[in-house]
């Protein structure tokens, strides 16, 4: 197994999606003997917005860009590399006003690259995901609860967005965790946490 850890709160010793993540990675570890892991932590360490320069090399094939165009892909190459390398995807994702923190934003611009992580075909209009093979597991706590199917679940932006960015770029099995209510009572926070803590074991044995 080849996990990628993606971290996005900007809370350390707090945040719930990291501790959670980690009895999740901790289970699958404990599982698999021939375990490898990246970690990526947008959330404290965000990589840069694309700009203008970022886009016009994007577009160019690699041999007609130039040095300063080649080095602004520096970043967003590697984090290509280190996707694609992987075979599981775990996301640390609290909502942040009904979205995904935008750190996290900024990654997936990142690594959403034409002719990188997905194809466009011209003749059909179709695009095709490049970035096969992948299981990804989104752990979204949230002060409230937005889950989906609830009568707030359509305020919940993270899920529908989670799942077609991903399967845009080809990662079509998305497993998503809600961890609703942490703003709530400390008994009522506490049973959503064991709640998401069941279920992301009960995954882990079969993931
Ligand atoms: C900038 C910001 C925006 C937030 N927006 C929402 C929101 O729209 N809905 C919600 O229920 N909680 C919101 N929250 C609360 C977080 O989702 C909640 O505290 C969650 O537990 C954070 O994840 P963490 O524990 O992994 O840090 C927001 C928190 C921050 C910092």
């Amino acid at each position: 197994m080849k996990l990628l850890e993606i971290q996005s709160s900007v809370r350390l010793e707090k945040s719930i999606s990291r501790a959670l993540s980690h009895e999740f990675i901790e289970a699958l570890q404990n599982s698999h003997p021939d375990f490898h892991h990246q970690q990526q932590d947008v959330g404290t360490n965000p990589p840069a917005h694309p700009t203008e320069l970022w886009t016009t090399a994007n577009y160019l094939p690699p041999e007609s860009r130039t040095l300063e165009m080649a080095t602004i892909l520096t970043e967003s190459d590697r984090l290509i590399a280190e996707l694609l390398w992987a075979d599981r995807l775990v996301l640390g994702v609290p909502m942040y006003n009904f979205s995904v923190p935008s750190t996290l934003k900024a990654y997936l611009d990142n690594i959403v690259r034409v002719n990188r992580t997905f194809t466009f075909d011209p003749q059909t209009h179709t695009f095709q995901g490049l970035a096969t093979g992948k299981k990804a597991i989104a752990i979204v706590p949230s002060a409230g609860n937005f889950v989906v199917g609830t009568p707030l679940g359509e305020m919940n932006f993270c899920d529908p967005y989670l799942r077609s960015i991903l399967g845009f770029i080809g990662i079509e099995e998305v497993e998503i965790v809600p961890i609703p209510n942490q703003f709530m009572d400390e008994e009522i926070r506490q049973q959503e946490v064991a709640t998401a803590r069941l279920n992301l074991m009960n995954l882990a044995a079969s993931w």
